[in-house]
């Protein structure tokens, strides 16, 4: 144990050391324990401004491992653009906002920690590799691009100057993000009656941004004016975002939020029992389809069918005005063993087939409003014009 209450890797318990030596333990320093780690400065007790799933120190990345929620906080401390993406592969970080986030972070560590070699050809090698690590949300090469944009203009500086730019860069990002859901929140909770109860799928919160949330963010804002609200969150099968990480984010701010299975959506809708549906969305296409965490069309499908307004929550930064519609939005696959095992333990007949989609389109007709740091966008005949323009 260092003097600060951060643990070395040979203090972690033998589970801890077998997930992170999938991330290259040589190359990983501290693991940081519990939930003054990734604390942000301002935070003063739980809230969604204490949670920083994603933040810099000097050249390192430090992420919050989501895969160990509600289990355990633990951060780990990164510092190559290949170290950086396998997390994201691995979902040590996931949402669209928040990985793009980390990719920044990564390209910005990746060339801290390159000695002299700070070269075009070792930036390029990181950014394709962050570029790749997952394909539907839009978010990772938005913020791969703003880093590539930020060293084409320093790239005859010298090194110090190239990093310093590349940090601040990353710095921004982080910090549009966090304005982005604040604005969002302002002009979503306007969407959301007093006592209003809320579906939502998956996890748009602080811990799949930089902070805040997005469609957790409308509902963090909504209770900031003072609204009166219960969460139904879905468990999101099969990587268990919402019963993980959505009902984590809200128990520990004293939401009055329910867990209830994917089924069960249709059945609650059908009873009356909700007011309003509220989502993120990983990719939106220039008219409007957005792509966002499997299950999520059939939301929008019963939701349609019984009346229920279904909203999502995006920045800009998850526009796409150069995908035309959904169907060219490419859709992730993730291990067959995600839906074969529970809780590691198998659960599937031996030799079935297995498709693991980890993203759906709902298509914008179902689509009541998109809720952007803009304001709120209603489609047009032809879909969401706004989309195509941004
Ligand atoms: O596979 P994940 O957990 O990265 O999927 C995340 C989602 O689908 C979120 O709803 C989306 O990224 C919006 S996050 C603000």
């Amino acid at each position: 144990m260092d003097p600060d209450g951060g643990v070395t890797f040979s203090d972690l318990p033998a589970d801890l050391v077998e997930v992170v030596q999938a991330l290259d333990p040589s190359r990983l320093l501290v693991c940081e324990t519990g939930p003054a780690a990734g604390r942000a400065a301002d935070a003063e007790g739980p809230g969604a401004f204490d949670l920083r799933p994603v933040s810099l120190d000097g050249g390192e990345v430090v992420l919050l491992d989501q895969r160990r929620l509600p289990a355990e906080e633990v951060y780990l401390r990164l510092r190559t653009a290949e170290e950086v993406a396998s997390a994201i592969r691995d979902m040590v970080v996931r949402g669209a906002p928040a990985i793009g986030i980390a990719a920044a972070m990564g390209l910005a560590a990746d060339l801290t920690n390159a000695g002299e070699e700070v070269s075009a050809r070792r930036f390029e090698a990181a950014a394709r590799v962050l570029r790749e690590a997952r394909p539907t949300a839009v978010n990772l090469a938005w913020a791969v691009d703003r880093m590539a944009r930020v060293f084409e203009e320093v790239r005859g500086g010298d090194a110090s100057a190239i990093r310093e730019a590349l940090r601040a860069e990353a710095l921004r990002i982080l910090d549009e993000d966090i304005a982005m859901n604040r604005a969002m929140g302002r002009h979503g909770a306007d969407l959301v009656p007093d006592g209003a109860t809320v579906m939502t799928h998956c996890n748009a919160g602080a811990l799949a941004t930089g902070g805040y949330g997005t469609a957790l963010g409308v509902l963090r804002a909504a209770r900031e004016a003072g609204k009166r609200l219960r969460v139904i969150a879905c468990e999101t099968r099969p990587y268990l975002q919402g019963a993980r990480l959505t009902a984590w984010e809200l128990v520990r701010e004293g939401y009055d939020v329910t867990l209830i299975t994917d089924n069960a959506a249709g059945a609650l809708m059908a009873r009356g029992e909700v007011t309003c549906v509220i989502v993120g969305a990983d990719r939106i296409a220039a008219n409007g389809d957005v792509a966002n965490k499997i299950g999520t069309y059939t939301h929008a499908v019963l939701a349609h069918r019984h009346g229920v307004p279904f909203y999502v929550a995006a920045p800009s930064s998850t526009l796409d005005p150069a995908t035309p519609d959904g169907s060219r939005i490419p859709i992730e696959e993730r291990p067959p063993d995600e839906v074969t095992s529970f809780g590691g333990t198998r659960v599937a007949a031996a030799g079935v087939r297995v498709r693991n989609p980890a993203f759906d389109v709902t298509p914008w007709p179902l689509v009541t409003a998109i809720i952007t740091e803009r304001g709120v966008h209603r489609p047009g005949p032809e879909g969401y014009e706004f989309v195509s323009r941004a």
